[in-house]
């Protein structure tokens, strides 16, 4: 029998069971609705993970929380007014301040990229901080809720960490701005603090490329790895139709989430043709681990089908998801179902990078052999130095560690395991490259810039990202251009707009830290496990 919290839902008291995020808990009291856009449409979770801020609601007077990432505390008070809440309750809130802290290694991203690397580094003797914007440690693939454990390696992985008393794990904190070139300033949910390393390990990993389309905005329509990050924070889909949709083997992953937690998959639908896909099954004896995961996820979902060279090209309900249309080959055809899982694959998460402006190669961080970034000890490992799964990153994190710890000896013993999970990594991109016919998805009205409303038609009307946004505010809401400017990268060519500081919303009483900081001599401490 599950715990249960009590807490208080837009003025409703209402029991939930612990553990899960406060976007879990809206879906379980009631719509799942986090907001109302612009145009005073209802909104719900779409990301799962931290990008879209479509989840912001206002918790314990707190404004713009997210609610993905947030977990459900006993008499917690949320109120999805969040939008229209006054600004002054978020400043009022302000930010309590803890002391600097010092790290030798400091490591951004708690996957297993950011945790193999924590492993290794606390090994070595170091003081070792890891931040992570989830409310636990895990990243993606590890990412765990009361009824999704993480796996048996993670687990001993994080028991590990929890023993090293070198070890400081920060949940729930993100990286506001960089005061120096050693120098960050971190948020948590209530407290702010500046940081200082000599090291920096940047392991940010991966988010989900996701496509505009007619509807793409109606609740019950979110990204594929999204939705299972939603799932694995305890929202209910028991009984659910959902269909999953885009491109990559994330989908077989996220169906069987999502048919392990009692929904039905009507469907998978890959862009891929049936040729690519032939393709990339046999170039998996070459890792007969992930044959192997492929047949049994395909066995579990057996029932299910799997439409090759198809996809969705819109949604729509009334207030909520109700039916999609999806292209098969040349023919159009309707699904009835209550959620709609559309993912176009990964792109490395490089807004810290591109922030330190450390140099890329194309979509991911430059890094050499040992992991080393263009910039003086800055390292990256996993996913945000190009897309390569779970157990690529985990080496990676491994390589880079050592070479912080100028162990190149250690590191260099690791180069054989990790260039076979690089070939696999090429295989992987070579498969599910997108179909062009996907840049035409949206229509005149398709809202491209989901925070301010702004249609396709608008932004196209203008001949380059900077010009779009000065004319239609597209990219200045609170995702700051994470999904429009993504989006418009794939359907227009645009290059990736640029980051400024804050790298993230954040409370006023953070960013007065700035000031106070830059003018004070810096303190250190090393005292104790600090959780923002
Ligand atoms: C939504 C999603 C679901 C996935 N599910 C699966 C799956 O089921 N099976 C599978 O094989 N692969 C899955 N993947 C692929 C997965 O990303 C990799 O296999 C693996 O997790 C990569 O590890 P990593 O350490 O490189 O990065 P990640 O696991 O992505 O970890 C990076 C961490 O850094 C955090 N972070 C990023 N930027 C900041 C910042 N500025 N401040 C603070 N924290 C930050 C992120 O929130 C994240 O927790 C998924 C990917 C995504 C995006
Ligand atoms: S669903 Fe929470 S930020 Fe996207």
């Amino acid at each position: 029998m599950d715990k249960l919290l009590r807490i208080t839902i837009d003025g409703r008291s209402c029991e939930v069971p612990q553990g899960i995020t406060v976007a879990a808990a809206l879906a379980h009291a009631g719509s799942g609705i986090t907001r109302h856009s612009v145009d005073a449409t209802p909104r719900a979770p779409f990301c799962g993970m931290g990008i879209c801020q479509e989840c912001r609601v206002t918790v314990d007077g707190r404004a713009h929380n997210l609610a993905c990432q947030t977990l459900c505390g006993q008499g917690m008070i949320i109120s999805t007014a969040a939008a229209s809440a006054p600004l002054a309750g978020a400043i009022a809130a302000g930010s309590q301040r803890s002391a600097s802290l010092y790290f030798d290694v400091l490591i951004i991203g708690a996957g297993p990229a950011g945790l193999a690397a924590a492993q290794i580094a606390a090994g070595g003797g170091e003081h070792v901080g890891v931040i992570d914007d989830n409310p636990q440690a895990g990243g993606q693939i590890w990412r765990h809720g009361p009824k999704a454990p993480a796996p048996k390696k993670a687990q001993a992985l994080l028991q590990s960490l929890s023993h090293m008393s070198n070890v400081s794990l920060m949940h729930n904190t993100r990286v506001v701005q960089q005061l120096a070139p050693d120098c960050l300033l971190l948020e948590g949910l209530q407290h702010s603090c500046v940081v200082r390393f000599r090291r920096l390990i940047l392991a940010t990993g991966a988010r989900e490329r996701l496509l505009p389309f007619p509807g793409w905005t109606l609740p019950g329509v979110t990204g594929a790895g999204g939705l299972q990050a939603l799932i694995k924070g305890g929202m209910p889909v028991a009984g659910q139709r959902i269909v999953i949709a885009g491109s990559g083997p994330l989908l077989f992953a996220a169906a069987a989430t999502a048919q392990a937690h009692g929904a039905t998959v009507v469907a998978i639908i890959e862009q891929s043709p049936p040729a690519a896909l032939a393709r990339f099954l046999a170039s998996l004896c070459y890792t007969p681990g992930k044959l192997a995961q492929a047949a049994w996820l395909r066995f579990g979902l057996r029932g299910t089908p799997y439409l090759l060279d198809s996809h969705v090209i819109s949604a729509s309900g009334q207030a909520n998801l109700e039916q999609i249309q999806v292209r098969h080959g040349t023919r159009q055809i309707t699904l009835a179902c209550d959620r709609l899982a559309c993912g176009y694959g990964l792109l490395p998460n490089l807004r810290m990078a591109q922030a330190l402006q450390c140099a890329q190669d194309g979509p991911a961080i430059r890094v050499d052999a040992l992991q080393r970034t263009s910039l003086p000890n800055v390292f990256a490992a996993g996913e945000c130095t190009g897309i390569g799964g779970m157990e690529l990153s985990f080496i990676e994190g491994q390589i880079a560690a050592y070479a912080a710890l100028g162990n190149e000896p250690a590191a260099r013993a690791l180069f054989k395991q990790r260039a076979k999970w690089q070939r696999f990594a090429a295989r992987l991109a070579e498969h599910f490259s997108l179909s062009s016919a996907l840049r035409n998805l949206p229509d005149a009205d398709t809202l491209i810039c989901r925070c301010e409303d702004i249609s396709y038609a608008a932004v196209t009307a203008h001949s380059d990202w900077r010009n779009a946004k000065l004319h239609t505010r597209c990219g200045m809401g609170p995702c700051q251009g994470q999904i429009c400017g993504t989006a418009a990268g794939f359907c227009l060519g645009w290059p990736d707009p640029a980051i400024r500081a804050p790298f993230t919303p954040s409370r006023i009483g953070t960013l007065m830290q700035t000031c106070d900081t830059l003018a004070a001599a810096p303190e250190q401490s090393n005292d104790g496990v600090m959780s923002c």
